[in-house]
């Protein structure tokens, strides 16, 4: 059996990500996991689990993923690790409490990693799909945690494929009206300089919708053949 795990499956792209699987792939086994739960339509499927998790609390995913890779699966098959879960908090640095900080790291960068590591030692193939960002390659003012910590999983990617050709793929889904834009158009940090630039995009319809930018991120993998 093909498994793929998606993490932040509750909403935004993770969620039409799932949708679209579930949709169109009856081979595929698919574990979601977030704080909050997907909708109904998506629980009752039963090609979907789902594991709540806090990826802001790496020792909790870490005992999670290690439970469940020696329980739930056999260690046999194939798995997609969809990493797909991100904040864009902190937005501001210096009037960010250093709560703040460590979540941004230990959402973004080290719960995504533990699991991995997990995985590569559970699962006879593991293919890691990273979605990444712009910001990861560009900085923008006021992103510091964002961009520092989507830059660190993409070059972590970048690495363990020049050290294992063919497991790795990082994409940039492009801007998506989701939560995170949301909290973007609110934020008020006076060092978040394009925030105007933002809202504009909102306003005059540049955003892709969920679904939409789904579709491209499974075009994108299924040309290269991992989906
Ligand atoms: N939106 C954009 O314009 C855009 C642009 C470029 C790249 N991206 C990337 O696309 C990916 C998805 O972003 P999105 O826009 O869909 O974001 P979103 O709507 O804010 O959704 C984020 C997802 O991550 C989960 N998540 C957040 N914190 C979590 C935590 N502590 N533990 C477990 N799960 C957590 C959320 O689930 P719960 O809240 O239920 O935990 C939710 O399912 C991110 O990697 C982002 O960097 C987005």
């Amino acid at each position: 059996m093909t498994w793929v795990l998606i993490t932040g499956a509750s909403k935004g792209l993770g969620l039409a990500l799932t949708m679209n699987l579930l949709a169109i792939r009856e081979d595929l086994h698919i574990v979601g996991v977030s704080r909050s739960a997907p909708p109904d339509n998506v629980l009752q499927s039963n090609r979907f689990s789902f594991m709540q998790a806090d990826l802001s609390e790496p020792k909790e995913v870490l005992e999670k993923f290690s439970e469940w890779v020696t329980t739930a699966v056999s260690g046999e098959g194939e798995i997609v690790f969809i990493n797909n879960a991100g904040t864009i908090n902190p937005i501001g640095f210096s009037a960010s409490a250093a709560e703040e900080l460590i979540q941004s790291v230990n959402i973004n960068f080290l719960s995504p990693l533990l699991i991995y590591h997990s995985l590569v030692n559970a699962f006879a193939k593991v293919f890691l799909v990273n979605i990444t960002s712009g910001a990861a390659n560009n900085p923008i003012a006021g992103w510091e945690m964002y961009a520092a910590t989507k830059s660190a999983m993409k070059m972590f990617c970048a690495t363990t494929e020049a050290s294992r050709p063919g497991s790795t793929h990082s994409i940039d889904p492009g801007v998506i009206d989701t939560q995170m834009q949301a909290q973007i158009r609110s934020s008020n940090d006076p060092s978040f300089a394009r925030k105007d630039n933002f809202v504009k995009l909102s306003i005059e319809g540049g955003l892709q919708s969920p679904p939409q930018a789904a579709v491209r991120v499974l075009d994108e993998l299924s040309s290269l053949s991992i989906l």
